[in-house]
Order: C-alpha cells, then sequence, then structure tokens
C-alpha cells in the first residue's frame, strides 16, 4: 500500500495497464464527473489554438465536399482533452462515434465485425491506439487506406482472405505515448494533434467553464490559485475545483473566492506549484538525504518508500518539467529551483547542472563529475 493518495492529481499508480484502459462502463465516479464537463464542440473546447484551429479546417473541408475527413490522430499526456476532441469531431460531423481501445480490441476479428458494423461518415475512435494487437494493426491498415477489411475464412493451409468493402469513416486515435506507434500505422493518418499543456489563464477559462455547470461561485482569484496548482492540465483543474467547492460549501459561504481555495488546496497537500506530498517528500529526500544527488532512482525509492517504477513515472516527469528535478547519467539531481522551493539555501557554489547531460540515466553514461570533491 503507497502512503500517500494520489487521487487529487491524477496521476497513474500501480500497474499502468490497468488505470489507462477505457472501460466501456463508466464504473469510475470520475469517468462519469467528467463526461459532465466535457465540452461539445469545438467552440466551447478551451486551449490548444493549433490543434482546433486546423481540426476546424480540416472539419470544414470535409463538410463541404460531403466526405469523412482524413483520419486524425490526437497525441499528448492524459487529461488534457484528446477524448473530448475526439468525441466532438464526431458531434460537429453530425455522425455518430463508436468508441474502443487498442487494449480491448483482442482479435482482428473483433476489429473487422466494428468495421464493418459503421455506417457511412462514422467516426470510430481508437483510444491508447499505441497498444493495439499486431494483427488489428494490420488490418486497420487496409481500413483506413482502401476502406476495405480482409475477412479469413477457414483454417490452416485452407484459409482463404475475402475482401469485403466496408463504409467510409473517419478514424480517431487517440495516444498518450505516439513515439510507441509504428511508422505504417502514424504514416496513415491524415491530420495528426499534438496536445500542449495549457497556460494558467486558459485553465482559468476551464474552470469557469466548469464552475458555471457544477452551479460554482467562483471568483476570478479563487480561479487564478486554482489554475496555478493543476499542472497545465484540464483534468486536474477540474479535479481541484471539486474538492475545492466541497471545502468552500462546508468550512465557509460555498463561495470559492483565493482564501478558500488556498485553504482547501492546503489542506488537500497540493502546494502552489501542484506538487502532491509524494512529489515533496521526492525532493525532501534527494536534498535533505542526498544533498541533492545524484542519487540513482531506485534509492531515491526506498528513502519516499515507494515503488521505483511510481517514483519514475509518476513523480518524476511533473518534477522535471517544473524545472525542479534532473535526470542525469548518475542520477537524480535537484535543481536550484528545487532547494528554492523547499525553502532551504542552494549549496554554496550552486549547482553544476550546466555540466550534467539532461539525458534519461544509461544514455551515454557521462563519466563527468556532477560535484566537485
Ligand atoms: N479544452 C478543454 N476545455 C474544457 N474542458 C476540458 C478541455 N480539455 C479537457 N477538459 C476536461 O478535462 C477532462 C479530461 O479530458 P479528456 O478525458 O478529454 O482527456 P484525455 O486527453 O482523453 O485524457 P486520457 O489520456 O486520460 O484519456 C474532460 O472531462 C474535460 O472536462
Ligand atoms: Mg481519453
Amino acid at each position: 500500500m503507497s502512503s500517500f493518495d494520489r487521487s487529487l492529481t491524477g496521476e497513474v499508480s500501480g500497474d499502468l495497464g490497468q488505470e489507462w484502459a477505457v472501460s466501456p462502463q463508466a464504473g469510475d465516479e470520475e469517468r462519469v464527473v467528467e463526461s459532465a464537463l466535457r465540452p461539445h464542440s469545438l467552440h466551447d473546447f478551451i486551449g490548444q489554438p493549433k490543434v482546433a484551429r486546423q481540426l476546424a479546417l480540416v472539419l470544414e473541408g470535409a463538410k463541404r465536399r460531403g466526405r469523412p475527413p482524413d483520419h486524425v490522430l490526437l497525441s499528448g499526456p492524459p487529461g488534457l482533452g484528446k477524448t473530448s476532441l475526439a468525441l466532438i469531431i464526431g458531434s460537429e460531423l453530425g455522425t455518430a462515434v463508436k468508441i474502443t481501445s487498442g487494449p480491448a480490441i483482442e482479435r482482428s476479428g473483433d476489429l473487422a465485425a466494428m468495421l464493418s458494423n459503421l455506417a457511412p461518415g462514422d467516426v470510430l475512435f481508437i483510444d491508447e491506439i499505441h497498444r493495439i494487437a499486431r494483427p488489428a494493426e494490420e488490418l486497420l491498415y487496409m481500413a483506413m487506406e482502401d476502406f476495405r477489411v480482409d475477412v479469413v475464412v477457414g483454417k490452416g493451409p485452407g484459409a482463404t482472405a475475402i475482401p469485403l468493402d466496408i463504409n467510409p469513416f473517419t478514424l480517431v486515435g487517440a495516444t498518450t505515448r505516439a513515439g510507441l506507434l509504428t511508422g505504417p500505422l502514424r504514416d496513415r493518418f491524415g491530420f495528426v494533434g499534438q496536445m500542449e499543456f495549457y497556460e494558467p489563464a486558459e485553465l482559468q477559462q476551464v474552470l469557469a467553464r466548469s464552475a458555471d455547470l457544477l452551479g460554482v461561485e467562483l471568483t476570478d482569484e479563487g480561479s487564478a490559485e486554482i489554475a496555478g496548482r493543476s499542472r497545465g492540465t484540464p483534468r486536474i483543474a477540474n479535479r481541484l475545483l471539486r474538492r475545492v467547492r466541497d471545502y468552500a460549501e462546508v468550512e465557509a459561504d460555498g463561495r470559492v473566492t483565493r482564501e478558500v481555495a488556498e485553504a482547501a488546496l492546503a489542506l488537500y497537500d497540493v502546494d502552489h506549484l501542484g506538487l502532491d506530498r509524494l512529489d515533496r517528500a521526492v525532493l525532501e529526500a534527494l536534498v535533505g538525504k542526498f544533498g541533492g544527488g545524484p542519487v540513482g532512482v531506485a534509492t531515491l525509492a526506498v528513502a519516499v518508500g515507494e515503488e521505483p517504477h511510481t517514483v519514475e513515472e509518476v513523480c518524476e516527469p511533473f518534477l522535471v518539467r517544473a524545472g525542479l528535478l534532473a535526470r542525469t547519467p548518475r542520477g537524480r539531481v535537484a535543481t536550484e529551483a528545487a532547494w528554492h522551493h523547499l525553502g532551504r539555501q542552494v549549496p554554496r557554489g550552486g549547482i553544476p547542472l550546466g555540466r550534467v547531460s539532461v539525458d534519461p540515466p544509461g544514455a551515454g553514461a557521462s563519466a563527468e563529475p556532477l560535484f566537485d570533491a
């Protein structure tokens, strides 16, 4: 059991596969709440100006030609709005969206059945498409290119493939790991939207919209406070808003002001950069026990009583992105910003990060000392 509650930051923990598979039933409480907050049109979709504008053109062009648009790949970290955009594509086109996910397609026959059941112009949304099994992926090539699938009849040497026409459709794939996509699959997408983290001002718009939908009174300062701690991620912003709302209703008059947001987020252990208890524990251990590093991730994990892969997959990406931690060939190093963030004095002489490669460990180990002896 982990001693830390990751529920607030929505990061994965434990078995990644379990958490990232999109379950068809809305068993998970958060998915239900999320669907109520999803934007339903491009007009409602906040931020991602580049992807949204390009996509608007792709969709408009297709509508004018009366043909389904190119296949669309949406890639980016969790919680930035890939599923929301996929559903918006369907509603903008006025077509049905059939939803599945890479791990859910176990046999290519399942995919063939799904493809041949699509009505003309339908959108097929495959979430976590990088996890699709190889035979299904190969079936997808022909479906995407020629709107045909091969149905295999018989077994062994006598088996024959009968090509079957399917209705023209648009495939929308979403992935958090675009690098794991094979070349042939990636090449078959006519449009690739790379989702970016959101600016605080955009998150404030997301929060204002969600507050409206939830019937919460949210002041500008309250929303700035929440947005600043949301790690550039609408999902986290919405989650923090719900927690702060609970606090506002129970401990205050229901209005989410800056004071209320600050008090609530302090209670939930989310600091002003959006670090939670485990993130801070990692930095504290790095700085307090190992003099700022370099230290191996396994040692660091033991120091905070967590699994190495939790530290590596759950904490580090954001700590690195926030410029608080560097991954070096010799181990993890706390940056000057980390010392400042923990309210500690930076060691004399500073942190010689300039001489450290920020490559992941193992990538060309450098013999250069990180600290002067
Ligand atoms: N641009 C946006 N405007 C308003 N709300 C948004 C936006 N993007 C995301 N959200 C909110 O964040 C929640 C999470 O978004 P979504 O499920 O689309 O993310 P995702 O990229 O598909 O994440 P995952 O990779 O985990 O599947 C949505 O329920 C929605 O309420
Ligand atoms: Mg999604």
